[in-house]
């Protein structure tokens, strides 16, 4: 794209930053994140919970902005079989009601998880957890056959630290094989789902993440070479913002490692907790689309990335007022659109890292 299209397409982008990019008659293309992301053949998505389908505005804004959408709750094990023998989907089957019919698609999150477990299954015998998992996996995926094309196999299985496995119930009751027997389950029940292992903790350049990273393609060679189904790594992307930014500068190496492996790699949480930072909502806007520009400017260079889901779009929803409050009592900043539902410089950082990286055909002459 030559220097000056780009540089109308921007002014376009921050015009429509300050219009709202959803209204209508807002300047092109900034109007639709996953229209711009797919001219770069990308996806772009978000979370949802059923919650939101309440919420018109909210509604509209995910279809407009989104082409995937992930539940955020709805297909959780505590969610769907709450009890012994109770199964509930009603959740996901309102979001599919909503959004199905206008062509959005969905990612499954998570199968195998430590957290938002029922406490029958917590409860269970030791001995009785593999076959619980099993059927688990083979009802939802089975059931959603066709309708989901990519899952969060397994969720978060690296330990904390970054050294090697998590210590979770699973780790505990079945040994380290049970990743590779999710994913060999999960083929089974669809044989099209894109099976996905997904965690956090693995983007930015400090010594955790460096170790974690190790752990992750230690984990990719060994599934490799018992010949485990994996298609994509997920990375969470829960950043934080701080006194000093997240830096990028080792994750190009990385990613490339990954391709390398013949793996997909998607961003699939993408957020940026600013509990750290001073109260003035400028500042913290102006940091956090910082933030947004350089970790998107990393990915658009990576042939592997195939999209971007955040966790949420806008600031009306974000699950980090729970987990994180702000000490200054002011809500989190984490998405592209406030709370209003106006877009803010975070949305322009991504429109502008769209635009930038995107080479659109050529008018003919
Ligand atoms: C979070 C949801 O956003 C919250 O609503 C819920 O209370 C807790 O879980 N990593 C994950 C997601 O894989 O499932 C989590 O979602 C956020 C961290």
């Amino acid at each position: 794209m030559l220097a000056a299209d780009a540089a109308l397409l921007l002014s376009g982008c921050a015009q429509a930053t300050e219009n709202g990019a959803h209204s209508t008659g807002v300047p092109q293309p900034c109007s639709s994140l996953s229209l711009l992301a797919l001219r770069r053949h990308w996806f772009w998505g978000s979370s949802i919970d059923r919650q939101a389908l309440g919420d018109a505005d909210m509604v509209q804004l995910m279809k407009t902005h989104a082409a995937v959408l992930v539940p955020e709750n709805a297909l959780k094990w505590e969610v769907v079989n709450p009890r012994p023998g109770v199964r509930d989907l009603s959740d996901f089957a309102a979001l599919e009601a909503r959004f199905g019919p206008s062509g959005m698609r969905f990612r499954g999150h998570p199968l195998v998880w430590h957290e938002q477990l029922p406490s029958w299954l917590k409860k269970a015998a030791p001995t009785t957890l593999r076959e619980h998992l099993h059927q688990h996996i083979t009802w939802l995926v089975g059931v959603h056959r066709g309708r989901i094309q990519s899952w969060d196999v397994v969720n978060e299985p690296l330990a904390q630290d970054g050294r090697g496995l998590r210590a979770s119930l699973w780790f505990h009751g079945l040994g380290p094989g049970y990743i590779a027997e999710a994913l060999r389950w999960a083929r089974a029940a669809d044989p099209h789902a894109q099976l996905v292992i997904n965690d956090y903790g693995l983007e930015a350049d400090d010594s955790v993440s460096l170790l974690k990273r190790k752990s992750l393609l230690n984990l990719v060679r060994d599934l490799q070479r018992q010949g485990a189904p994996l298609d994509a790594i997920g990375l969470q992307a829960h950043l934080r913002a701080s006194a000093e930014q997240p830096t990028f500068k080792t994750l190009p190496a990385f990613l490339a490692e990954l391709r390398g492996l013949g793996l997909k790699i998607m961003i699939t949480e993408f957020d940026i907790n600013d509990h750290d930072l001073p109260s003035s909502v400028a500042q913290r806007d102006r940091r956090i689309a910082q933030i947004y520009s350089d970790f998107l400017s990393v990915l658009v260079a990576e042939p592997g990335v195939e999209g971007i889901v955040q966790w949420g779009m806008s600031d009306r929803y974000t699950w980090l007022n729970q987990l994180a409050p702000r000490r200054d009592q002011t809500p989190q900043r984490p998405l592209p659109f406030d709370q209003a539902l106006q877009p803010k410089p975070e949305f322009s950082a991504i429109c502008g890292v769209l635009i930038n990286s995107t080479s659109p055909p050529r008018p003919s002459k």
